[in-house]
């Protein structure tokens, strides 16, 4: 499958992100609550990936109930509730809502073309992104630390911080890029190294933990990452571990570039502090692969994502935008 998420007769299709580095295997959902389950279980997982998804499950519901609007609606309001950070979700479920009143196959050609303008999006928004990061950083090739997984994986294709690396190999200005391994589900590790591999970026697998230590020792020209929400005054959501990763860049004068889709932006909220933070289950950290890495019975704090204050972000680039809310460091 060249893209992530995919519309394919009655279902969609999605590349089953759970199975990956082990296995690239497609599922097929033919209802809403199997879409659900899969984004909350994160097969399809990704703020862009989260907007097709949603606007696609729209399109099964209406199909499913073409006589039954308010049954069409319950679904889209189960399914915007599905995960609560990225705006996305609710986003493309919103958009493909409005086509309703014309019908399913209106909603479904909604769907597929916000599909289509995802890809469009990514490439702009990470060509300008490299751009700006050819004129921040004098080295070449350049070596890029990166954290959770913001590639095809997570978009319908190409992807919005890793697309910036795509961008930079395909002129042959990459040395490597860190990926953290983002834990404590991996999409680092298991994710993005998987899709650096495929394209035949160099790559070293760095633990979160590291992170700080290689930016100390000018191992890093540039960090970039994604967001899931990015709050009215530029305080960015994303996977958790990306705030710390911040602090350290900002403290060796290293640019931090947060990198997404208009529709990543929510204006109608003032701060990042109003940002809904998803708490996902203990057993993601009390365990590893089904095997117990903690006391029976340990209770855990397990916030998926963090807020990165809008002073620590060099400049946030969108597809439309490139917005520098602190000079670049020294
Ligand atoms: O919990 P996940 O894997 O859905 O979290 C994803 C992230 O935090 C990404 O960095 C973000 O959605 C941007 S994807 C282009």
């Amino acid at each position: 499958m060249r893209r992530t998420i995919e519309w394919d007769d009655d279902a969609i299709l999605i590349i089953d992100q759970c199975a990956l580095p082990r296995e690239l295997r497609t599922l097929r959902l033919e209802t809403v609550d199997e879409l659900i389950a899969a984004i909350q279980r994160l097969a399809v997982r990704g703020a862009p990936a989260l907007g097709a998804a949603g606007a696609l499950g729209v399109a099964l519901a209406a199909r499913a109930h073409p006589e039954d609007h308010e049954a069409v609606r319950a679904a889209a309001a189960a399914l915007a509730e599905a995960r609560p950070t990225a705006v996305n979700l609710s986003w493309g479920v919103q958009r493909a809502l409005k086509l309703l009143p014309e019908g399913a196959d209106a909603v479904l050609a909604e769907a597929r073309a916000m599909l289509d303008e995802d890809e469009r999006r990514n490439r702009d928004a990470s060509g300008r992104a490299a751009d700006l990061i050819r004129d921040l950083c004098p080295r070449r090739p350049l070596r890029l630390l990166t954290h959770c997984n913001t590639g095809r994986l997570a978009t319908v294709a190409w992807g919005t911080a890793l697309g910036v690396a795509r961008h930079l190999a395909e002129a042959g200005e990459i040395e490597y890029v860190l990926a953290d391994e983002t834990r404590p589900l991996l999409q680092g590790s298991r994710l993005t190294a998987w899709e650096l591999a495929e394209a035949g970026i160099p790559y070293r697998v760095c633990p979160d933990a590291a992170a700080a230590s290689a930016l100390a020792a000018g191992m890093v020209d540039a960090v970039v990452v994604g967001a899931d929400r990015i709050a009215g005054n530029g305080d960015a959501a994303n996977k958790v571990g990306t705030y710390p990763l911040a602090l350290a860049a900002a403290r060796h004068g290293v640019p931090f570039l947060v990198v997404a889709p208009e529709s990543t932006v929510d204006a109608t909220l003032a701060t990042g502090a109003e940002i809904v933070i998803e708490e996902r289950a203990a057993d993601e950290v009390t365990h590893l692969g089904g095997v117990p890495i903690a006391p029976k019975g340990a209770m855990a704090y397990n916030p998926a994502f963090d807020v990165t204050p809008v002073d620590l972000i060099t400049a946030i680039v969108t597809e439309a935008r490139t917005v520098r809310p602190t000079p670049p460091p020294e």
